[in-house]
């Protein structure tokens, strides 16, 4: 018995070392360890060793399924390895991996999307109103004589069908009122177009964000505690803001709005940012015209309305020298603001 254990372990440890693939490795496995294999029969075969024997015998059959157990499990390690190997090889794990380029908004729909969001959680609702627009909806309805200069051909640039470009988008105010009864409370970003000649603060096309908001009770107070609560949520608490006498065809008072804050540059600077004001009565009586009914009856509703520039806004905040550089679309410029 004694030798038969020690030619059995010398017989497992050459089969073992001769595996080179997983079927014969089972099949090795099996012959030995198995159910019915021969070391498994070896133990059996302890019932007819003399009782003196056992005792040695026995320690002999568990050292014996020691190695042959771990001589196994370390051939299994080896074969995993070899197989990884044979699937790496040819690949150079060490080379760099694929970026993988996220995309970003542009600066100016960052800075539009908040903008929006601040005007949101005041209750205003997003509104838009088409770029081709009709003189009636960009100057008339919005109390602008026929011989303002802003309607000049110089200044606007007009279709040969007798439409234009909105040189605003205060004709958002219009169509809004057109189609909704108040209140309304709006904030409508969109680009705007005029024959300005191109350069470092100039483009013919921009953007603007104009708001309104119509209701029996609206007063000027809220106007200004809507604007500054705005520019403070925009550029924090120590921002200020003053409002300048100034005129609109479409708003009586009027006021253009100059901010101070750290973070437009710290200093003592005042910018001016936007222009506002009460709509003026005669914007609801065109209102009135047009839709035939009262709704927007001038002695009893009451307004304001605001609008600045997207870009003169992003240029200030980022430090943007150039408004050309917004629509070059150079990646150097703008992945700076990618998050
Ligand atoms: N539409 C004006 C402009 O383009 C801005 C403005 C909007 C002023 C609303 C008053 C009220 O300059």
């Amino acid at each position: 018995m004694r030798e038969e254990l020690i030619s059995l372990r010398e017989e497992a440890l050459r089969d073992i070392a001769a595996v080179t693939n997983t079927p014969a490795f089972e099949r090795v496995r099996i012959a030995y360890i198995g159910r019915a294999g021969r070391l498994t029969q070896a133990g059996e075969k302890m019932r007819h060793v003399p009782k003196d024997d056992r005792p040695e015998i026995g320690k002999l059959l568990h050292e014996v399924r020691q190695v042959i157990t771990g001589a196994l499990e370390s051939r299994a390690a080896e074969l995993r390895a070899a197989m990884e190997a044979a699937e790496l090889s040819g690949v150079d794990p060490t080379l760099p991996g694929v970026a993988f380029a996220a995309g970003y908004l542009h600066p100016l729909q960052m800075l539009q999307k908040q903008v929006v969001e601040i005007f949101r959680r005041m209750g205003f609702a997003l509104a838009e109103g088409p770029g081709i627009e009709t003189e009636w909806h960009c100057f008339d309805a919005l109390n602008t004589p026929p011989d303002h200069p802003a309607r000049n051909e110089q200044d606007t640039f007009y279709l040969p069908d007798g439409r234009l470009l909105r040189t605003h988008t205060s004709t958002v105010q219009i169509r809004t009122m057109e189609t909704q009864a108040p209140p309304v409370r709006i904030i409508a970003p969109g680009a705007a177009y005029r024959r300005d000649e191109v350069d470092a603060t100039h483009l013919a096309q921009f953007t603007q964000i104009e708001g309104l908001y119509v209701d029996e009770d609206v007063t000027l107070g809220d106007l200004k505690g809507t604007l500054e609560y705005f520019f403070r949520e925009l550029f924090g608490a120590d921002t200020r803001v003053r409002f300048r006498p100034h005129f609109f065809p479409f708003t009586e008072p009027s006021y253009e709005l100059d901010v101070r804050a750290a973070a437009l540059g710290g200093g003592e600077r005042w910018l001016e940012l936007a222009g506002c004001g009460m709509v003026d009565p005669a914007v609801f009586e065109r209102v009135s015209e047009r839709r035939g009914d009262d709704a927007y009856d001038s002695r009893r509703v009451r307004g304001f309305a605001f609008g600045f520039g997207l870009e003169r806004l992003a240029m200030i905040l980022f430090g943007v020298p150039d408004i050309r550089m917004f629509v070059e679309n150079d990646q150097r410029f703008l992945s700076q603001f990618s998050r």
